[in-house]
């Protein structure tokens, strides 16, 4: 008899996440693991460049369900998500749900199983940016609280969970699936046509899509200046995530140093940042692969869950007044950035152990 456990994927940043244990799954099952896994697509994100070009890049077989919600407001989405994973669960439930990451796929998948008495495992709990304006904050603090288990990446993820009374036992320190994913595709790295044309190794990488940043369209503007001009004449290259795009539309006088492109592949993404000065962002995921990378990371927020990749790694919060940018931009170009180290556990052997702790949970 085999043991189901459903992986829940449904935004970008969760496809690097369950590709190392999907593939762990796979090893195991090859050996004669029971465990056996139906991997559920929500279609929060669907446009090839978002999600279908993640599953060829990383060896993730195809989802066996695709449930089909697409974009709409914070509930609407929600409310897509839920009610189709329910109509899935009654009509073949699973032994386990497990979500990753902090996307709104996660938090309606989790709330979903947990009430149909489907017990939820969570990778990557227990991150905490404190700001309850951010909606995925909102989603990490929903998930954990009905989650059962939880795999951690950094041992502040464990503290956060205890101070909130969950109990040692069901908190397990696995490292960061994300850079399992990094660290086995760096031989397979590969760069975008429009390299040829680049400067080797100078330049900068641009990413904005948090709705605080780039929503409004004059104070995205001031933003963009503020990188086109610190970057004092380089290249600043900019993948445009579909939400900002609607922004960028709006905008007369955009910095000519930065080009915008389409979003990238995973691996020609990472091209692109391994071969950088550095890296602007306010993505999480992004501070995570510049530390081990080692690529300089400079977050335009006021706050991150993530906070090993400042203590430890290359990352350097400058919130969200343009005025940052210029100073530390003139540090990033004397060479002047701090080195960082690589956090515990980010070795890329967490799939494994968080194969390994299912198989010995469930069966
Ligand atoms: C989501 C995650 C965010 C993550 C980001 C990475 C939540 C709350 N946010 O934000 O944590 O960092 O993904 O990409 O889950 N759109 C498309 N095509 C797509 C997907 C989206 O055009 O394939 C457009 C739609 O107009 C949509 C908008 O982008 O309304 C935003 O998409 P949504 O999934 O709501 O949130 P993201 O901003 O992508």
């Amino acid at each position: 008899m085999t043991i189901l456990i459903d992986i829940i994927a449904g935004a970008r940043p969760n496809f690097m996440k369950i590709a190392p244990i999907v593939h762990a799954l796979a090893q195991r099952r090859r050996a004669g693991s029971r465990l056996q896994w139906r991997l559920v697509h929500t279609g929060q994100h669907y446009d090839r460049r978002m999600s279908g070009d993640f599953f060829t890049q990383l060896g993730i077989p195809e989802p066996d369900v695709n449930l089909g919600a697409g974009s709409g407001t914070q509930a609407r989405q929600t409310a897509a998500i839920m009610t189709a994973y329910e109509d899935l669960l009654m009509a073949k439930p699973s032994r386990m749900c497990l979500v990753v990451g902090d996307v709104t796929s996660t938090m309606a998948c989790a709330i979903t199983a947990q009430k149909l008495q489907v017990p939820v495992a969570h990778v990557e709990g227990g991150l905490r940016s404190r700001d309850w304006s951010m909606p995925e904050e909102i989603n990490r603090l929903a998930t954990d609280a009905i989650s059962n288990w939880f795999f951690t990446t950094s041992s502040t993820a464990g503290d956060n969970l205890r101070a909130e009374g969950v109990e040692d036992s069901r908190i397990f320190f696995t490292g960061n699936t994300m850079i399992d994913t990094l660290l086995a595709n760096m031989d397979r790295l590969q760069p975008p046509a429009f390299a040829s044309d680049l400067p080797a190794g100078d330049y900068l990488v641009l990413t904005l899509h948090r709705p605080a940043n780039v929503d409004d369209a004059g104070d995205f503007a001031r933003m963009l200046r503020a990188v086109g001009e610190g970057a004092d004449g380089k290249r600043v290259i900019f993948p445009v995530h579909p939400r900002t795009r609607k922004s960028c539309e709006l905008i007369d006088d955009f910095p000519s140093n930065i080009h915008m492109v389409e979003p990238q592949p995973y691996l020609e993404f990472i091209w692109l940042v391994k071969h950088s000065l550095g890296v602007i962002t306010d993505s999480g995921g992004i501070t995570e692969e510049a530390t081990v990378l080692g690529i300089p990371c400079m977050t335009l927020r006021d706050n991150t869950e993530r906070p090993e990749t400042v203590e430890i790694g290359t990352n350097e919060l400058l919130g969200t007044d343009p005025a940052a940018l210029r100073p530390a931009l003139e540090r990033l170009l004397a060479g002047q950035w701090k080195k960082g180290a690589i956090p515990e556990k980010w070795d890329g052997k967490t799939g494994a152990r968080i194969a390994a702790i299912l198989e010995d949970m469930l069966d």
